[in-house]
């Protein structure tokens, strides 16, 4: 068997215009890659800017000028080892991992919309085996950007009150997950039909952002996560502590804020300019993690029932466009799945 079944793009724009379900090659692993069976791969923000190619400047960076150097979307996942290259020491055959199928950025596409996908083998974990593969195929990239993001902030002396806006998506569930496990009182702030999601998680009280104003209800608090990128930091420093802090992730809205070029980026730049002369922002950093260091601790937290992931649905490959609408409309308890 050479071919696979695949969702291809040749060019940028919406899911329902330039997705694809085609027949193509099965890719051929290098020596140090592996060829994954893809069980479930997940449906998250970042694949709609791999897609949509927006903001450009993603284009620049490594994502592909006029088309995206990767054809098929699709980027963390979970799987079945089909074959591992030959310095490939740490894998079998047969091994059940999950990960992101790439080492670079989160708006580069990875190939995981897709029956089969080749990935380096040094950004995978194994699967723990408590978890389904659709349950592991949600938490590579949210969990690494919920791990990057907050494993400098979060604890570890316990009753730290944090704020987490936008708890329910995927970094939030998240956040929350890891906030609780460090003793920390938990808000939890998202949409009305999500506050019971909110609380299965472990929150310990939920708001609703279309009803109140998280910046007018709570105080003393330690540190807010500001997933839906919503908050305004003048406002927040009326409920933070005198050495509280606001982290704020970065979430475009599929575009509704109409930033097409730059994105985010410029608020990012000038959040990093005044936390050199704001006590409530984060001191600058470009630290990061490698993909292999984070996917053990998510993978530790995941077997020892840390982190328990929750799927809202699950699409057949040929219906990726219709899964990125739902998510694009939002108000989920859980992951959207692809199932190949
Ligand atoms: N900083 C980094 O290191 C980094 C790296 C890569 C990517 N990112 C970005 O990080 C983001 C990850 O987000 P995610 O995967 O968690 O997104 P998500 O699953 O879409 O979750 C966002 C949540 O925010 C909620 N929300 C919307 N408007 C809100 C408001 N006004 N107040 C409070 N909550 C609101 C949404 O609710 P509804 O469902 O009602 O809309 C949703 O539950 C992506 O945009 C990604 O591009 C960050």
């Amino acid at each position: 068997m050479t071919k696979m079944r695949a969702i291809v793009q040749d060019r940028y724009g919406t899911p329902e215009e330039v997705l694809q379900l085609r027949e193509v090659e099965i890719p051929t692993p290098a020596p140090d890659e592996v060829l994954v069976r893809v069980r479930a791969a997940s449906v998250n923000p970042d694949v709609w800017h791999a897609i949509s190619g927006y903001p450009r400047l993603m284009r620049l960076m490594g994502a592909g000028l006029v088309r995206p150097k990767q054809p098929i979307p699709g980027l963390d996942m979970a799987g079945e080892l089909a074959a591992v290259g030959r310095d490939v020491v740490d894998f079998r055959p047969g091994d059940a991992v999950f990960g992101e199928t790439h080492d670079r950025i989160q708006w580069v596409s990875g190939g995981a919309y897709a029956e089969y996908v080749s990935v380096p083998a040094h950004v995978l974990s194994l699967k723990p085996e408590n978890m389904t593969f659709e349950q592991a195929a949600t938490v590579p990239t949210s969990g690494t950007i919920a791990l990057i993001n907050l494993r400098k902030f979060i604890g570890p002396e316990p009753g730290q009150r944090i704020v987490i806006n936008g708890a329910a998506g995927g970094v939030g569930s998240i956040a929350i997950q890891m906030a609780k496990a460090k003793g920390a009182f938990v808000v939890a702030v998202d949409h009305t039909t999500q506050l019971d999601y909110m609380q299965s998680l472990g929150a310990d009280k939920v708001v609703d952002y279309t009803r109140e104003d998280i910046t007018r209800l709570e105080q003393d608090v330690d540190l807010i996560v500001d997933v839906a990128s919503t908050l305004a930091l003048s406002a927040c420093k009326r409920i933070l502590k005198p050495d509280g802090l606001m982290v704020v992730i970065g979430h475009d809205h599929y575009g509704a804020k109409g930033r097409r070029t730059l994105g985010g980026i410029p608020s990012f730049l000038f959040l990093m300019i005044r936390a050199r002369f704001d006590r409530h922002l984060p001191w600058p950093s470009f630290e990061t993690m490698e993909k292999r260091d984070a996917m053990d601790i998510l993978s530790r937290m995941l077997g020892t029932g840390e982190l328990t992931p929750k799927v809202a649905r699950t699409f057949p490959l040929s219906e990726v466009p219709a899964a990125i609408r739902c998510l694009q409309k939002g108000q989920l308890c859980g992951r959207l799945v692809i199932v190949p």
